[in-house]
């Protein structure tokens, strides 16, 4: 969906969605497809591309603010849909972060030696939560889901350093309201429309900028690294200007940090791991590159990692 598509629906202009944020299109998921789905498909490249057996998974984990159902874990539909065997699997919300918390948190499952083989994914279906008459947010974000394999190992690859935070007490700056135990649907939680995403874009956008930077800061220091030694850093891409801002402050060249947010929009949890398939498939990712990232998000959930390829 590009935005002159956005701008038959609501008052905008593709000049105003690219000048604000760098968004040229994003994609949406077809009417038939849950969460789920979405990871089913991507977890299928992951296994391929792991060369992994699906019986060699022992744990699956999914970030998602857009689960298929209250309950059960969008997990347990992946692992139904793929056909895995009895093994633990869940959600975890931590919205934009989502990935990168799946991550740290797979890599400490290995490295506690409760399991060895671990499927992280995140995904969203955000045109099923944005307000399509909105224009302060509705054009934004876009549909996606990403997948990784973890997997122990001995040799130098892997995840060198993470950091991750949440701030709780700035969590109405971006919120969906309605729908939990807090605010329950009703016919007026409908019409008032607050099953959608509420955002102080202002200040989400300071926010974003200083907690990304300072995730990418300490995620290098503590590979006892310097930004030099990174190959190319990719930021949630959430807006363009926030990535702009966040590599002036921490130091690193706008030719080493990736840019796909004309492409697919801000699809929450799932932009880091489309981000970082999209620059291995045009080769920007290569065999013992330091690969830095760091996200932030709704709560406000933040995290920064750098990961030896
Ligand atoms: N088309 C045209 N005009 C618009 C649109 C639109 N789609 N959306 C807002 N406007 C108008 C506003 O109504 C406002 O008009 P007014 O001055 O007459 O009231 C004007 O544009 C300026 O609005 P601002 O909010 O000041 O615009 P700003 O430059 O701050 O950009 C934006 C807004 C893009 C939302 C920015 O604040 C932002 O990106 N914030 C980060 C939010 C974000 O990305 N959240 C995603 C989830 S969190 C994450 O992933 C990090």
């Amino acid at each position: 969906m590009t935005n002159d598509d956005w701008s038959k629906l609501v008052d905008t202009t593709d000049e105003w969605i690219t000048t604000r944020t760098g968004i040229k299109e994003r994609h949406f998921a077809a009417p038939d497809q849950a969460t789920s789905d979405l990871v089913v498909e991507a977890a299928k490249l992951a296994v391929k591309d792991a060369r992994v057996d699906y019986d060699e998974i022992e744990v699956i984990i999914v970030g998602t603010v857009g689960a298929d159902n209250a309950y059960p874990s969008t997990g347990n539909w992946v692992q139904k849909k793929l056909g895995l065997k009895p093994i633990p699997s869940f959600d975890i919300s931590a919205a934009c972060s989502s990935f990168l918390y799946g991550l740290i948190l797979g890599d400490s499952l290995i490295k506690a030696g409760i399991a060895n083989t671990i499927l992280v994914s995140s995904a969203e279906i955000m045109s099923r939560i944005i307000n399509w008459e909105d224009r302060n947010t509705c054009v934004l974000f876009g549909d996606g889901a990403g997948a990784a394999v973890l997997r122990g190992s001995s040799g130098e690859e892997g995840i060198l350093s993470s950091c991750w935070g949440a701030d709780g007490n700035l969590g109405d700056l971006l919120v969906q309201p309605a729908g939990g135990s807090a605010m329950p649907a009703s016919a007026e939680t409908v019409a008032k429309k607050l099953h959608s995403v509420h955002m102080k874009g202002n200040e989400v956008f300071k926010h974003a900028v200083r907690r990304m930077e300072e995730s990418a800061i300490t995620a290098i220091k503590r590979a006892n690294l310097t930004s030099k030694d990174i190959d190319l850093f990719i930021p949630h891409q959430a807006n363009y200007r926030i990535i702009d801002a966040t590599i002036r402050r921490a130091k690193i060249p706008l030719e080493k940090t990736y840019i796909s947010i004309d492409k697919t929009a801000n699809m929450s949890g799932a932009t880091i791991p489309v981000a970082i398939d999209m620059a291995r498939q045009e080769g920007r990712i290569k065999p013992g590159d330091n690969v830095l990232t760091s996200a932030f998000g709704a709560g406000f959930t933040w995290a920064g990692l750098v990961i030896k390829f």
